[in-house]
């Protein structure tokens, strides 16, 4: 330890108004933010949160109310302190909190001007404002009690016995010159609103279902639940704990859409609008949702996992470990779980393509008579085994007609595969090694088979075919009768 009393010092204070620039950099979107600030209302112990917001182009304002336990003044100059609280201190078990931060940084983020007026029992409301042009005037970091139209802001806070109510009034990243008359303004920061209904929607779910109401302009938001807990055909499977229990990780695999009403299946697609989007892990701290469909850097996200979500519910003291960032919006798998993350997944996601491939056999069942189309092929030649290519395969076929001049060439070069395919070695190989023998493409990228069924599909329906028949043709077609899981994303131009 160093004995600091005899060294010298001197005073190094941030510069208050870059030191908020910067704050608004950190890269909210409107959605987060305001989902940051509801985190507040929720660890305020608030039942009800309205959002509220009066369209007037570039004086727009946007409130987020709650009637949580409120605060008085000196609390409120405290939640107002860039830092209020320590990220390393422990936090109550069901704080939402993360840096002390969010409040401001979610504001300054949207906002230029942004006021926050409260009630606690007992108390008379008080409000104290963050004014970024004040805090440039003076170079310090000073709170205003100013608020245009302060009245109707007293007003609405007496409408709850207790309760905090935050206003942001001059939200210059989201409607800055804008005119209250443009329509065509309007109608996107109505859209944006939009999104953020969908969005509160499904970080807030498990909170909703559990009594909290959060509304928009008086209208309820009705909750988005990923897994559609309850739905027939819902496959779920048994919970995984790690760290002594506190982690606990479930997958689903949802019904496949012939399993679903068009209402259902919609519902699925969610607020990102795809089933695609929408595959991958659900982290969830606190029951809050941090991140809502991704692989976390695991897997890509690939059609045939579309039915695939995975469960990850936290407690809010691994943030470290699982480096939850300011926003709450990312979260990382700690080395050491990883592996362990990786096996269970890929498990949930061989269980969701077996939806895929299982409708993909019984589609080559009901069309069983068609032709078998092998790559190789036996053959006997003076009394001995030969193995040779199919001509009549699909692929080869459409590649030896397209080929002209070279079709001889390509001929010989098939012959010599042909020739040269060391049997005896496949033989000894097969009859004394442990290792199996792997699948075609077992391991390897899946494009050229995704790219190639295409292509055979397109030509199959060209020729006539129709688009059943044209799939059974291919899942009766090597490699293709090895995945017949991609079958159900072929486009169908
Ligand atoms: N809606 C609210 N109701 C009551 N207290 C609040 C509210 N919003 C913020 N606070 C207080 O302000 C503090 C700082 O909030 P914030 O900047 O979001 O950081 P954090 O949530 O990480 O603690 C909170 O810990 C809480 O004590
Ligand atoms: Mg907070």
């Amino acid at each position: 330890m160093i004995d600091y009393s005899n060294i010298q010092y001197t005073s190094a204070e941030p510069e208050a108004s870059s030191m908020i620039e910067t704050f608004r950099a950190i890269g909210y979107s409107i959605e987060t933010a305001i989902a940051d600030i509801i985190d507040n209302s929720i660890t305020a112990g608030a039942k009800n949160v309205w959002i509220d917001y009066d369209w007037k182009g570039s004086k727009t304002t946007l409130s987020i109310m709650d009637d949580g336990i409120g605060m008085h003044n000196e609390q409120l100059i405290q939640a107002l302190r860039p830092g209020s609280k320590n990220p390393l201190e422990e936090r109550n078990q069901d704080d939402l909190g993360r840096f002390g931060l969010g409040l401001k940084t979610a504001s300054f983020s949207q906002t230029r001007k942004f006021t926050v007026i409260s009630k606690a029992e007992n108390y008379v409301p008080v409000f104290w404002t963050w004014d970024l042009d004040f805090v440039n005037q003076e170079k310090a970091w000073k709170l205003i009690r100013y608020i245009p139209n302060e009245e109707s802001w007293t007003k609405k806070i007496e409408t709850v016995e207790t309760g905090t109510c935050v206003i942001w009034w001059d939200l210059d990243r989201l409607t800055k010159d804008t005119s209250e008359d443009s329509e065509e303004a309007r109608s996107k920061f109505l859209g944006i609103m939009d999104s953020v209904k969908s969005h509160l929607s499904m970080v807030f779910h498990r909170y909703m279902d559990e009594g909290l109401k959060i509304y928009l302009r008086e209208r309820e938001i009705k909750s988005w639940d990923p897994f559609m807990i309850g739905i027939d055909n819902l496959q779920s499977k048994p919970e995984t704990r790690l760290e002594g229990g506190s982690i606990k990780i479930k997958g689903f695999v949802l019904p496949h859409r012939s399993k679903l009403s068009a209402e259902q299946y919609n519902y699925g697609k969610g607020p990102k609008d795809s089933w695609t989007a929408h595959q991958g892990f659900y982290v969830y701290r606190n029951r809050r949702l941090l991140v809502a469909g991704d692989w976390l850097g695991l897997f890509k996200k690939e059609g045939h996992y579309d039915l695939c979500r995975i469960q990850i519910d936290l407690p809010n003291n691994f943030d470290d470990d699982w480096q939850i960032d300011i926003k709450k919006s990312i979260a990382r798998p700690p080395s050491i779980y990883r592996e362990q993350i990786l096996a269970l997944a890929k498990d949930v996601r061989n269980q969701a393509v077996e939806v895929y491939r299982h409708k993909g056999k019984v589609l080559k069942r009901k069309l069983a008579s068609d032709e078998y189309f092998p790559f190789w092929e036996e053959r006997a030649r003076h009394g001995k085994r030969f193995y040779k290519i199919n001509r009549k395969h699909p692929l080869l076929n459409e590649l030896l007609s397209k080929s002209g001049d070279l079709v001889s060439d390509i001929e010989k070069v098939i012959q010599f595969i042909e020739e040269t395919i060391p049997v005896p070695l496949i033989t000894l190989q097969e009859s004394e090694n442990e290792k199996p023998h792997g699948q075609p493409f077992e391991g390897i990228d899946h494009n050229a088979i995704k790219e190639t069924m295409q292509k055979l599909f397109n030509g199959f329906v060209a020729s006539g075919l129709s688009i059943e028949k044209a799939k059974a043709r291919i899942l009766n077609t090597e490699p293709y009768n090895f995945y017949p899981e991609y079958i159900e994303f072929l486009a169908n131009e």
